[in-house]
């Protein structure tokens, strides 16, 4: 029997669609014991597109891991002298307030040393990454959870997720990733695009793009006159209709792919190292061109990523074809689930 305490579900809740991942420690493996997800774009029907999803997934655990995103949340890349890693937050505390456009006491802070190199004085000095959040989104979420009786045990960003996500595949397939291995994961949802470089899987540059796959939507509907609604089928089904889906959706997706491009250069100068390969996710990566757009635009190896790849999963509980099927878009659950 599975021990109840060591399931946890990773809720993602998409501006478009709400993914539910629970994942199971075994002796050892994670298991895949629930899985459910529902499209919702309108935020006031949220809360109790939730309380159903979770009653139709019948998860055995109602430990929730999430994430909070948008505008409330900012992350910011700092140098800092050397200093242990117990110590860093304090720290970074303290000096928040020259980065980051919230009050520093209005937020909930996170730090993490990325590298450490030698200054021009001989001084050991760190990257670290900061992560703000409003501390009121994060409550109001918190909340949110437990009046629907969840237990919120984690609120992350969707863009260490994916690291987190990456980190579980590099535990069920050991070895696979090389040292000095550069990797950028690319989730493309609906509203936005979540970046994360890896190196040696240690999180190195996070940031958000605010575009996805409603940009492509719309641009379909003014190219066919089609209403939303139905552009967005057509998006997803195009059968026969494939090429002209392809030219209406080319300049959104050169567009996005350029910005991602821009923020590879950056990491590129930073940290003086080149992305290698780059994974995408997010339900726009159902889409069956966006590797090869993506590959030409970034001149680099490109491939969509399948995050439950290896894991065990209970078919008694998970309809495990749909799960395979859309399992690019499930990333962020994934990882928020591996995280806890
Ligand atoms: N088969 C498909 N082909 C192309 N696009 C698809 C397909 N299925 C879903 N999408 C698109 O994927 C997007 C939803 O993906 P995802 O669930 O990752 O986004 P989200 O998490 O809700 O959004 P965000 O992260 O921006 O808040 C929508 O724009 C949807 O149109
Ligand atoms: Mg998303």
């Amino acid at each position: 029997m599975l021990n109840q305490r060591k399931s946890i579900v990773g809720l993602d809740i998409g501006s478009s669609c709400i993914k539910a991942v629970e994942l199971t420690r075994d002796k050892y493996d994670h298991v895949i014991t629930g899985y459910a997800q529902m499209d919702v774009s309108n935020e006031a029907a949220r809360q109790d597109a939730i309380a159903e999803l979770m009653r139709v997934a019948r998860f055995r655990s109602k430990r929730v891991a999430t994430a909070v995103s948008g505008k409330n949340v900012v992350f910011r890349y700092i140098g800092m002298p050397e200093i242990s890693d117990d110590k860093l937050l304090q720290a970074a505390r303290l000096d928040a307030d020259k980065y980051i456009p919230f009050d520093v006491d209005e937020v909930e802070l996170d730090a993490q040393k990325l590298s450490v190199s030698t200054d021009a004085a001989g001084k050991l000095e760190m990257k670290v990454l900061l992560v703000a959040a409003k501390k009121t989104i994060v409550a109001d979420h918190a909340r949110m959870l437990t009046e629907l009786g969840l237990q919120p045990a984690l609120v992350g960003v969707d863009g260490f997720a994916l690291g987190n996500a990456w980190e579980l595949g590099d535990l069920v397939h050991p070895g696979i990733n090389e040292p000095g291995r550069t990797v950028a994961l690319i989730d493309v949802g609906a509203t936005k695009t979540s970046i994360n470089v890896l190196r040696d899987n240690i999180s190195c540059f996070a940031r958000e793009v605010g575009m996805g796959g409603q940009d492509l939507t719309n641009a379909i509907a003014r190219r066919t006159g089609l209403e939303p609604m139905q552009a967005e089928q057509l998006k997803r089904n195009p059968g026969d209709q494939l090429a002209i889906v392809q030219e209406a959706c080319a300049q959104a997706l050169d567009d996005l792919g350029n910005e991602i491009k821009l923020s590879f250069d950056f990491f590129e100068n930073q940290f003086d190292g080149e992305v290698q390969e780059v994974r995408l996710t997010g339900g726009t990566a159902l889409l069956p061109f966006l590797e090869e757009t993506f590959e030409r635009v970034f001149e680099k190896r490109t491939k969509t990523w399948n995050p439950v790849e290896g894991l065990k999963v209970r078919a008694d509980n998970v309809d495990v074809e749909r799960l395979n099927q859309l399992a690019p878009q499930l990333a962020v659950a994934v990882g928020l689930a591996a995280a806890s």
